[in-house]
């Protein structure tokens, strides 16, 4: 089970200190955790984590090692910086920043072969589900990424991304089974995680893990979530 909390533009370096300080102390055995704090903050998330078993990994990553590219952050740069891994194609990134399937892809290819650890997001709008189109749309997503020890899939319905509705743990198993007739990884599950659903969403079959965005800000609330994961 691997538990990933995606901080999105929330916790500078300071924050990001207090929070892993007290993360080191939790007993959380039996379980990947994975932080991913902004870029400024990943240096002091990486020294204070380091010696535990909890990784860091980066919100995006460029396909390009470097260039002309303001504002992008590469490969390279983040194993630098000792980061493990990185997420690519985040919704609130393909809603709002213009990534598409295809530069979804060249991160997460790059990055994969540059020995980063990646977190791909894929997942249907409302509307999307609405019109019956959720496989079409899950199809279209996966297609573009390669099968990868070091990848794992997030399924993120767009719906249900910071908004409290979760899916049902019925829905996350339907779409996590789908996702796996297309690509052999496992599959985790995001979209307003929280301690009180963890369990029975942790708990289905296909479902490996969750992407735990404005849960995951709180650490009682983030290491409650790590302890419903099942321990293999
Ligand atoms: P949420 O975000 O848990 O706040 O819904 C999840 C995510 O965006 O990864």
């Amino acid at each position: 089970m691997l538990i990933a909390a995606n901080w999105k533009m929330y916790n500078g370096p300071a924050a990001t200190a207090e929070f892993c300080l007290g993360l080191r102390e939790q007993e959380l055995d039996g379980v990947d955790v994975v932080v991913c704090p902004p870029f400024v903050s990943l240096a002091v998330a990486v020294q204070l984590l380091a010696g535990t078993e909890i990784a860091v990994a980066a919100q995006n990553v460029h396909w390009e090692d470097e260039g002309a590219f303001t504002g992008e952050i590469s490969a390279p740069m983040l194993l630098e910086l000792g980061v493990y891994g990185a997420i690519v194609g985040h919704s609130e990134r393909r809603q709002h920043f213009g990534e598409t399937d295809e530069s979804v892809a060249r991160r997460a290819h790059r990055a994969l072969e540059a020995g980063l650890f990646v977190i791909a997001c894929v997942g249907e709008t409302e509307q999307e589900r609405e019109r019956g189109e959720t496989e079409d749309v899950l199809r279209r997503q996966v297609s573009v990424l390669e099968a990868d020890d070091n990848l794992v899939v997030a399924y993120e319905p767009v719906w249900a991304i910071g908004t409290g509705k979760t899916a049902t743990p019925e829905i996350a198993q339907e779409a996590h089974a789908f996702v796996k007739t297309l690509l052999d990884v496992p599959v985790l599950y995001g979209g307003s995680v929280k301690p009180d659903n963890a369990d029975e969403l942790l708990a289905q079959q296909d479902v490996d893990g969750a992407l735990v965005g404005g849960a995951s800000l709180d650490l009682e609330s983030f290491t409650s979530i790590c302890r419903a994961a099942p321990r293999s």
